[in-house]
């Protein structure tokens, strides 16, 4: 097939792969609805995708992954600087000549008896000045067609690049080669654990990723792309990449606030970028605009301004429900998606734990294997996912792809905290908010003895940071530096505080509005707050209550500080500090001690009430 651009550059990439990587035929993707077609009917005659009841789920399938190859693999990810130390605490780290020699002697000939499909695409919309174009080399259609969900793929994105433009180049292969008359599997994936590897080379600004078929270890504009690789790109060029969620609300007086949140994997971004205003919000309307990922640009105007660099959704399926989550259920209806490690019912449709209604009484697993409701395993794996375009969403904001993005005026951090952490806390200031980010974390629940450890994920950034995690939160404190922007403020929440019999007491979900609504007027200056340890935190007449039951006794008991519990925080953020040696900004350490002198003049239980 002959190549579909003049750029001479990308040419002699795609060649010298093509040479290394030895496949059979070499395939430029052009992104139609046509090749789409074509390859999943391919994937269903080789038994990788399953047709789902088009009457239920149109256009739509479900693929069974090798039960090893489920999730991101973080001790096999990379981040290749030429300085061990530019990778920080963090991360993998290998020199990138050593790892170029041990992955091109891995992917010599590793595509033999298959097709290496050329993705061109773009992270964002086509023509944004946020956006950056890319592509992909892979041997595996499940790849392209996921791909040609989540990002703009095809002869547009070859026209951004155009005959000498900058590219980003992605190297995939599931590592599976074929021998002369060897059948294919289903899922193809390298077996040995240690054969994998997903490498980033920071400053050449490459990827390669070598055994995985799944999601972030090959989908390589997702976490690859647009957050190792473009966090060190923002870096140097000064914007931000981020694990972020974007979200915009708009008042019954038509005034509309966009928000940026940061939360861990699997904490609730899909949920909260779909947010559905409960009871009580009568004229508030929700729009989204990304649920994973924002890049966030510095403008001339003094703005920051955010863009969604995905076109899909690869969200988390099981506890996605009507009631948890409507509009994620809805955009899932018109079809066109696809479906990983679901269960699939007699009738051809796909289920998970937690959706609406009864389980069926019968269908077949993640794994291929019969099951009923008291099989006593989950028919879906914990981490199936739906991909899903974003354009389907009910709630898609009307400036979802505008090339100049959408301005944000608030930071969101959260991640799972039974205790200790309140609902909600505003910052002092913009370094007092950079430390709440960089201090936030969730608890690991495998805590034997009950002991529950926070495990520190940095604004959400832990497995996706691609250089040091000192030098990115000094490259946070430095924007905060700059007299040229009206920066956002920034908060910290927690849905997640428990009762002393372990339930929930927040309801969540819908419910948080009423803080996002405490957040926006904060914003615009115009709620009131007390001042904890912690931060500015809302009062419970601070809080919008109509259309809920829930008494100032509940309140106080997920807003009140202990002392004991903050002073245990600080002494843990000493030691946790101290592994960054020099690259610690030391405006987080002065906050850090900031926080444990407030702590000390504190009551022993700080309240909003007194
Ligand atoms: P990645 O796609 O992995 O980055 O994750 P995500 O942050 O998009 O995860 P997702 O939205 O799928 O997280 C879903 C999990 O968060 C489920 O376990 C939900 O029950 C839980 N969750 C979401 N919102 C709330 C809430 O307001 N309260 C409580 N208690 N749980 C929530
Ligand atoms: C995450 O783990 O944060 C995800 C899923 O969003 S994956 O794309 O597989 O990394
Ligand atoms: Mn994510």
């Amino acid at each position: 097939m002959t190549a579909p651009t003049s750029n001479a550059k990308l040419i002699a990439w795609v060649d010298e792969w093509a040479a290394r990587c030895k496949p059979d035929n070499v395939y430029w993707c052009d992104g139609s609805q046509e090749e789409y077609d074509r390859l999943c009917e391919e994937l269903v005659q080789g038994g990788t995708y399953t047709r789902l009841n088009p009457d239920k789920r149109p256009n739509s399938y479900l693929a069974r992954s090798h039960p090893s190859d489920v999730a991101r693999v973080e001790e096999r990810t990379y981040i290749c600087s030429e300085k061990e130390e530019d990778a920080g605490p963090t991360n993998n780290w290998m020199a990138p000549d050593e790892m170029r020699k041990v992955l091109y002697e891995q992917f010599d000939g590793c595509m033999r008896g298959r097709t290496m499909y050329v993705i061109p695409f773009s992270m964002g919309p086509i023509g944004s000045p946020i956006a950056y174009p890319a592509v992909q080399l892979t041997d595996s259609a499940y790849v392209v067609t996921n791909q040609r969900i989540m990002t703009r793929m095809g002869q547009a994105a070859l026209d951004v690049i155009g005959s000498d433009g900058f590219f980003i180049p992605c190297v995939h292969s599931v590592g599976a080669p074929l021998e002369p008359g060897q059948a294919d599997v289903p899922w193809p994936c390298e077996g040995d654990i240690s054969r994998k590897y997903i490498c980033h080379f920071p400053e050449t600004r490459e990827i390669m990723s070598y055994g995985s078929g799944y999601g972030g270890n090959a989908l390589l504009g997702k976490k690859c792309l647009a957050l190792r690789i473009a966090s060190a790109m923002a870096r140097d060029e000064g914007w931000l990449a981020e694990h972020m969620l974007i979200l915009g609300l708009e008042s019954p007086e038509g005034e509309k606030t966009y928000l940026g949140a940061a939360f861990p994997s699997a904490c609730g971004k899909t949920n909260l970028a779909m947010i559905m205003p409960p009871k009580g919000f009568e004229g508030w309307k929700a729009y989204t605009v990304g649920d994973d990922i924002a890049w966030i640009k510095p403008q001339k105007d003094g703005s920051l301004r955010a863009i969604n660099p995905e076109n899909g959704f690869f969200g988390v399926a099981p506890g996605t429900s009507y009631n948890s989550n409507p509009m994620a259920m809805d955009t899932l209806k018109p079809g066109n998606c696809i479906y990983t490690n679901c269960l699939l019912t007699d009738d051809g449709d796909i289920w998970w734990e937690g959706m609406d209604g009864p389980p069926p009484a019968h269908g077949i697993d993640w794994k291929g294997n019969e099951w009923t409701p008291d099989a006593g395993t989950p028919g879906a794996h914990p981490n199936a996912r739906f991909t899903a375009p974003a354009g389907q969403c009910p709630t898609i904001d009307p400036a979802w792809e505008d090339p100049a993005g959408v301005p944000i005026s608030a930071f969101l951090f959260g991640g799972r905290l039974s205790k200790t952490f309140p609902l909600v806390y505003e910052s002092r200031d913009w370094n007092h908010g950079v430390f709440m980010a960089a201090t936030m974390g969730s608890e690991a629940t495998a805590a034997a003895i009950g002991q529950a450890a926070i495990r520190r994920d940095p604004f959400a950034m832990l497995p996706f940071i691609g250089y040091h995690m000192g030098q990115y939160w000094g490259h946070w404190v430095n924007t905060g530096k700059r007299t040229d922007l009206q920066l956002p403020k920034i908060f910290r929440v927690n849905w997640f505080r428990k009762d002393e019999n372990g339930k929930f007491v927040w309801p969540g979900f819908g419910q948080n509005m009423r803080v996002l609504k405490w957040i926006i007027d904060r914003v615009r200056g115009r709620a009131g707050a007390v001042e904890s340890p912690f931060g500015m935190m809302p009062r419970y007449e601070d809080i919008t209550w109509s259309g809920i039951e829930f008494g100032t006794d509940k309140y106080l008991g997920i807003t009140d500080i202990a002392r004991e519990g903050v002073l245990s925080e600080t002494k843990a953020l000493k030691e946790y500090f101290a592994s960054f040696g020099e690259f610690l900004p030391p405006e987080l350490e002065a906050q850090r001690k900031d926080l444990e002198d407030r702590a000390t003049k504190a009551p022993e239980v700080w309240s909003t009430a007194a």
